[in-house]
């Protein structure tokens, strides 16, 4: 993995870029870095993209999706040269080396699956031919990402009224996706159509993605924005400054219980006692129909020094027990409408989203 460049406030990199054809490389932003340098890196294997996405240098479950796709490229190239079958082999190698990387968010899942999906169903007779057509499956899983975006952010616009406060965990903007973003997509598009909101933007410990990422991408597209700390939610709800809550998924089961960032349990309950619907937006990607409910979702279990030695500061005391689970179960009872890009799913019921999402 090479870094290339790091940018200025005018034009930042794109969260995930593929550059050239089937043989080229991966660029990306590099996000444990924000929000004080705009770096750019490239990564030229499987095992590059893999550690990107173990760091969260790429992060958040659409973007990882993407990053997998183009991952499987990459890992794919040292088998152009050879026959179908040794390609196959290495391509199902490089699908289950990435599955490895994270395991929570079903985009990747779901991304790794339509990749084999597009080989098992290939009639090309030579390796390269077959990688050009695995290099245009990750190009459309890309496209599709950052149109249903758009149309998350159309759908969920409605639901905010004009001068309200919203308030979101994590990040699930631009930098979460290959687009606008889920949760923050509904906030631009609320903007763009003439509303004033105000976000207040959990900072969402222990890896600060709210304070890191969701701020940076609201100041850039010019949303008022308010940082509060994780434990402050309650409290600014409770000050009426809060009229709905919006977060994105990492997945979510076909009863509509939904995993996302550790936090989003505890606003979701916050958002209940207070009379606020929260609102969780997801593209179809994110839904797990082979789960009926959230107790299965696996639950990624990160490193204790994320807590106790966060951005290399040591703040508890040496061999201190930690329990650091990186997401939460939200369940469905909890959530007033789902967005995603084929409309709002409300009441959130094992039915409703099967009419709304499953194929016929
Ligand atoms: O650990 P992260 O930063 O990958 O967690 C990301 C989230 O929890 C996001 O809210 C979720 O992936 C939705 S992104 C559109």
């Amino acid at each position: 993995m090479t870094a290339t460049a790091t940018h200025n406030m005018t034009a930042p990199p794109p969260t995930v870029a593929w550059e050239n054809g089937v043989d080229g490389a991966l660029r990306m932003l590099d996000q444990t870095l924000l929000p004080l340098e705009e770096r750019e890196i490239t990564c030229r294997t499987v095992e590059d993209v893999w550690e990107a996405i173990r760091s969260l240098r790429v992060r958040g479950a659409p973007a990882i999706g993407v990053a997998a796709a183009y991952g499987i490229v990459l890992g794919v190239q040292s088998a152009l040269g050879d026959d179908l079958e040794t390609f196959h082999r290495r391509l199902a190698e490089v699908s289950e080396y990435l599955a490895t990387s994270r395991p929570t968010a079903v985009n990747l899942f779901w991304a790794i699956d339509r990749m084999g999906q597009v080989a098992a169903s290939s009639d090309s007779d030579s390796a390269r031919e077959l990688a050009e057509q695995l290099l245009e499956e990750a190009r459309e899983i890309e496209r599709e990402d950052r149109e249903m975006c758009a149309a998350i952010g159309r759908h969920g616009a409605e639901l905010l009224e004009e001068g309200s406060g919203v308030l979101t965990h994590c990040n699930a903007g631009g930098l979460a996706t290959a687009g606008d973003g889920t949760a923050l997509s509904v906030f631009f598009a609320a903007a763009a159509a003439g509303k004033s909101i105000h976000v207040y933007a959990d900072e969402t410990r222990p890896l600060l993605q709210g304070a890191r990422l969701t701020t940076w991408e609201l100041q850039r597209r010019r949303i008022p924005v308010t940082l509060i700390c994780d434990s402050m939610a309650g409290w600014v709800m409770k000050e009426g400054k809060v009229q709905a809550v919006v977060t994105g998924a990492d997945r979510i089961a076909a009863n509509g219980d939904a995993a996302n960032k550790i936090g989003t349990y505890s606003v979701a309950l916050l958002a209940r006692a207070h009379g606020i619907p929260f609102y969780v937006a997801a593209p179809s990607s994110t839904f797990d129909f082979s789960l009926a409910t959230g107790a299965d979702i696996p639950i990624e279990q990160r490193n204790a020094k994320e807590i106790t030695n966060g951005f290399g500061k040591q703040t508890a005391p040496v061999d201190v027990d930690v329990y650091n689970p990186a997401f939460d179960v939200t369940p469905a009872e909890y959530i007033a409408a789902l967005i995603t890009e084929r409309g709002l799913i409300r009441p959130v019921t094992a039915e409703n989203i099967a009419a709304v999402l499953e194929p016929a």
